[in-house]
């Protein structure tokens, strides 16, 4: 048996540079991990299962936690696993719960089978598994480029306090991406900021790096979801440095200069819900 933590990440900024013959985007996206986890435990069975303390996750072969295992068990010899998740990431929240659970079973199964895989090519096993996926593989803070798999770490020791907010509506990331399209997004295409600017910003704070970024998927995700703006809005008038979505939303994201300024602002917010967290390094950085 292996018990694994399963990290959420935000995305500090999201930059849609163009689109692909693929079908995928061209992204610039600025990860970083937070403390929020969920719990997942591995042990051999007769056969592969999921079982989510999350009765709303398909507990099946989309699950990609499950993706994740027949990706390794089509390449290498893996037993089957029942895999036992304690979900506390909210999920299609742009939090990567799915994917950082994927993340969580290749690392674990090639620990618990001893697999001979190469960091490189478990890197691309999980780009097929998803775009947010190698991210997971290492954590902490990452400007990635390509779909999101190409990382550059970053070597901060950023523990900047965060606020979630959830507006309690989903959005698709498909739908996201699609509905871009209908705004103004193409005719005013961003540019990437690059690792040494984001570096420099990183340093001067939180509301720097929000002057100098921002997520191109706000626009088409406030339309497809309104109250994902509003919850913007509440957020950026409790105070904080930097209020944004992350990934394709819907949840939003405020970062305080301090843990006591972040948790009177959780007081004074009504009808949203919220839950604080703080980014965090990986153990490996
Ligand atoms: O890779 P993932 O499964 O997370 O992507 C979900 C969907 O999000 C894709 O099918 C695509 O519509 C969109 N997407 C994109 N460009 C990216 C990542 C995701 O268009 N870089």
């Amino acid at each position: 048996m292996i018990e694994l933590q399963s990290f959420a990440k935000i995305n500090l900024f999201l930059h849609v540079l163009g689109r692909r013959d693929d079908g995928f985007h061209e992204l610039e996206t600025l990860f970083h991990e937070i403390d929020l986890c969920d719990a997942i435990t591995l042990r051999e069975a007769a056969r592969t299962e999921i079982r989510c303390s999350d009765p709303s996750i398909p507990a099946d072969e989309s699950n990609l936690a499950w993706k994740a295992w027949s990706a390794l068990a089509s390449r290498f010899d893996v037993a089957p696993v029942r895999i036992d998740i304690d979900k506390r990431i909210p999920a299609g929240g742009g939090l990567g719960g799915g994917s950082s659970n994927a993340a969580a079973v290749l690392r674990g199964l090639v620990t618990m089978f001893d697999l001979p895989v190469e960091e490189r090519d478990l890197a691309t096993i999980a780009l097929e598994i998803g775009s947010d996926v190698p991210f997971f593989l290492v954590g902490g803070c990452a400007l990635a480029s390509g779909r999101g798999e190409r990382l550059m770490r970053l070597r901060t020791r950023l523990e900047w306090p965060v606020l979630l907010a959830f507006p309690g509506v989903p959005v698709s990331t498909p739908a996201a991406f699609a509905k871009l399209h209908e705004t103004s997004w193409s005719e005013h295409m961003s540019t990437p900021v690059g690792v040494e600017r984001v570096e420099t910003a990183l340093a001067a704070g939180a509301a720097e790096l929000f002057r100098i970024s921002g997520n191109d998927l706000e626009p088409p995700a406030f339309s497809l979801a309104p109250p994902v703006e509003a919850a913007v809005r509440q957020l950026a008038d409790a105070g904080a440095d930097l209020v944004r979505m992350s990934g394709s939303g819907s949840t939003v994201f405020a970062v305080f200069e301090s843990v006591r300024q972040r948790d009177a602002a959780a007081a004074r917010v009504d009808g949203l819900a919220v839950r604080p967290a703080i980014l965090r390094s990986s153990a490996s950085t």
